[in-house]
């Protein structure tokens, strides 16, 4: 009998019990023994509550339990979750956790700790919900060299976008409707400023970097600054504006960044709505491939947190490999990166064509007052010279080819 705990009873850890319980079955025959919830680990005590009597409130009863083989961690936030997963990994305890914050601060030392005490570290559930893209690039996709990871990874902000398009709201309504569908929290700055992206592109980019990229590095915009004319613009074009948190190669390293892009029809991130998540990955063997699925919710992530389980007791007594050395990924500059840029200015055609050259002027009768126009493909360097020798910039969405 496998006998676990879960630290943190909140939506993702409810969530665990609640997928064991539903398919106790077939998760024991893929296993090949039974399992059983041992602990909960949570301040409250859910009195009258079916999972009552196996709740504890101090992570110590666990960490010296020997019975215990695997521990999941659902608490979210850096601390103390860190304290708890690396007492669980030093006693001898194989952990997965859904908790990005934590993975992106701590996931080197996480896993050297792991290897040291023949035990595994796992974090499906920190990147995309329920999508297996962590397992993907980590055991399926070893046979490559990843040149390209672009995601839409925040389902609030895909929402957001999403509702913005197809009603013609404003930000701000956008965010109140998903405030009151319970996807954006109720102070909801990591998601529209991009803090959350950045984590798990931070995440991803370590994996196929095999060393540490910090989120901090990250150039992370959000997309608060995204109005209902953005939108009219996108449409005239063709194009949706979608968050994308992106890792490109770079010589031998990667340039990374999370910003609100537009993005033509045939890119296959175009057609991801809503809440959903997508993680489009180019291999230089495998050629393109993408990861589609729900990337937040209770089941959704639990699901991916379970798969972990299952792995984990498979897995007992012997470590799997994993590549994230401590030492730190210097990323590339972002301004270096070539692209287009879509603008919006108050300055004349005379003032854009002296400054930028040949550029395509995009008109929406909604916006008589501005033009819109793209540049031709230049670094992000060159655009921010021109731009600040132009002057009168309200809006600037980079342009995915
Ligand atoms: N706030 C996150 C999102 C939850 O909206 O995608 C999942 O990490």
């Amino acid at each position: 009998m496998i006998k676990i705990a879960v630290m943190g009873y909140g939506t993702i850890g409810s969530g665990v019990v609640q997928v064991i319980e539903t398919n106790q079955d077939s998760i024991c025959k893929k296993i090949g023994e039974g399992i059983e919830v041992r602990y909960i680990l949570d301040l409250r005590d859910f009195q009258g509550d079916p999972i009552q009597s196996k709740v504890v409130h101090d992570y110590k009863i666990i960490a010296q339990d020997p019975e215990v083989d695997i521990v999941v961690e659902s608490m979210g936030g850096v601390e103390p979750a860190y304290t708890f997963v690396k007492a669980m990994l030093e006693t001898g305890k194989s952990v997965t956790t859904s908790n990005k914050a934590l993975v992106a601060a701590h996931g080197a030392d996480l896993i050297a700790t792991a290897k040291e005490k023949n035990v595994n570290f796992m974090f499906e559930a920190s990147v995309g919900g329920g999508i297996p893209i962590i397992r993907a690039l980590n055991s399926c996709l070893t046979a490559d060299r990843i040149e390209e990871i672009c995601g839409i990874v925040n389902g609030t902000t895909n929402y957001m976008l999403t509702r913005m398009a197809e009603e013609g709201c404003e930000f701000e309504e956008a965010l109140k409707e998903a405030q009151e569908k319970g996807y954006a929290e109720k102070d909801p700055t990591a998601d529209i400023e991009g803090h959350d992206a950045g984590r798990k592109i931070a995440i991803l980019t370590s994996l196929i970097a095999g060393q540490q990229a910090d989120f901090e590095d990250v150039h992370t915009e959000g997309i608060s600054s995204i109005t209902a004319t953005d939108i009219l613009y996108a449409k005239k074009m063709g194009r949706v504006i979608r968050l994308l948190a992106t890792s490109r190669q770079s010589e031998d390293t990667y340039a990374v960044m999370v910003a609100p892009f537009l993005l033509p029809k045939e890119h296959p991130l175009y057609t991801v709505n809503g809440v959903f998540n997508a993680v489009f990955v180019r291999g230089n063997m495998l050629g393109d491939a993408m990861f589609y699925g729900s990337g937040a919710g209770s089941l959704p992530t639990a699901s991916a947190v379970v798969a972990d389980v299952v792995e984990l007791a498979k897995h007992i007594g012997k470590h799997i490999e994993l590549e994230w050395r401590p030492e730190k990924l210097t990323i590339a500059d972002y301004k270096q990166q070539c692209m287009r840029f879509f603008v919006r200015t108050t300055a004349d055609r005379t003032e854009i064509e002296k400054i930028f050259d040949t550029v395509a002027y995009v008109e929406v009768p909604e916006a008589a007052d501005e033009i819109g126009f793209i540049t031709n493909e230049m670094k992000e360097e060159e655009y921010e010279t021109k731009a600040e020798q132009l002057g009168n910039v309200r809006q600037m969405i980079r342009f995915h080819s």
